[in-house]
């Protein structure tokens, strides 16, 4: 379903960088408190969304930092006052009936802004060197079927009970449910036949990975056209943003972006070799070369400030009504799409409604 005004978000710093770990403007700085600076002023810029990603360890290497998501969304749920936050959660780290308790203590710190992104895992160390099993994929997506359907319900108010393969939950009911709304909105992100099947019986909303427009497009159509309860499933796009004054000046500063990516070689690889070979994710991401992560460049938003807002236009056509961004360096880039491309963005939409 597509809402009047796309909604534009950005990925909350936790890893330290979602591009270049090498790049001198933008020194590797995954702290608290620069994700706490960032997402104020994401919420001060008019970004109506951040994702809060969640990774244990940092799967770019051991020798990284890495902020932790639900007490880092518990923070900025109770520094910010508009901006919706979305955790990140693996449904293998944590049993659904405390996951949902932590979520409803979110919901309340943020009066109602709180949502989850269940993503099922690719980085097998994550999992394996803790000792917890990394299930095959299609097991991992019915184990998290499960999960989902517990949180989801629970978190809605039920007193739930619940005997499946994986999980016995007996007249199980949170205090407090949302004081705000029915429950905290439920994203999905991940995009093997799986993932997809998991969306459409249980999510609000789909993220799909940075990709151009005619692949969106089929994705879009995929999820849509799947039986489901209730609304219509809506979708969000991660994309990786250069807008600059002219599309010459962008393509200069994706040169420079490959150039930097070169030093970074060593610990991609390293990230492929730990990953699931059967995440769907990564068979798109060497379908379409990019920079940044989940598809990043691969979604075209790459041009003049104008060719920037003509793209999203598309998207917003196919479907998609929240674009969740990433940049490099992180906060002056944010800045400049704030000023330069949302006006711009919200100017065609209008005209063209
Ligand atoms: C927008 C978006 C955000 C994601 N965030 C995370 C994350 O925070 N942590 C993580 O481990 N994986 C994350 N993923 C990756 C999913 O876990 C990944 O798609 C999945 O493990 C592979 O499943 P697939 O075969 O269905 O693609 C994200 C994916 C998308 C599209």
């Amino acid at each position: 379903m597509e809402e009047a005004q796309p909604r534009f978000g950005v990925w909350a710093l936790v890893c330290g960088t979602w591009a270049s770990l090498n790049d001198p403007r933008d020194p590797f700085d995954a702290t608290w408190d620069r994700n706490r600076t960032q997402i104020l002023e994401a919420e001060a810029l008019g970004y109506q969304t951040t994702l809060v990603a969640q990774h244990t360890i940092n799967p770019f290497g051991d020798q990284y930092e890495e902020l932790e998501t639900w007490t880092a969304c518990a923070a900025l749920a109770a520094l910010t006052t508009n901006i919706e936050i979305i955790a990140a959660i693996k449904p293998y780290l944590y049993h659904p009936v405390v996951l949902a308790k932590m979520a409803l203590g979110i919901e309340d710190i943020s009066h109602g802004r709180f949502a989850i992104n269940l993503v099922n895992a690719w980085y097998k160390p994550e999992l394996e060197r803790a000792g917890i099993v990394f299930a095959e994929h299609d097991e991992r997506y019915a184990y998290g079927t499960e999960w989902l359907e517990i949180v989801k319900r629970l978190v809605s108010g039920e007193t739930v009970s619940f005997q499946g393969r994986y999980f016995n939950v007996r007249d199980y009911g949170l205090k407090p449910a949302s004081r705000h709304r029915s429950r905290p909105p439920i994203y999905v992100g991940g995009e093997s036949d799986a993932a997809r099947e998991l969306v459409s019986k249980l999510a609000d909303t789909w993220f799909i990975n940075g990709q151009p427009p005619r692949e969106v497009e089929r994705l879009t159509r995929d999820v849509a056209a799947r039986a489901r309860p209730g609304e219509p499933v809506r979708f969000g796009l991660s994309a990786f943003v250069i807008a600059r004054d002219t599309d010459e000046e962008a393509q200069e500063e994706l040169a420079h972006a490959w150039r930097l990516a070169e030093k970074d070689k060593p610990q991609l690889e390293a990230v492929f070799r730990n990953a699931d070979p059967k995440a769907v994710m990564f068979q798109t991401f060497a379908k379409y070369p990019h920079i940044g992560t989940n598809g990043g460049t691969a979604a075209g938003l790459v041009g003049s400030y104008d060719a920037v807002a003509a793209r999203i236009q598309a998207f917003h056509r196919l479907g998609i009504g929240t674009f969740m961004l990433q940049f490099q360096p992180f906060e002056q880039e944010m800045r400049r799409f704030a000023h330069e491309v949302i006006p711009r963005v919200r100017r065609l939409v209008a005209h063209a409604a």
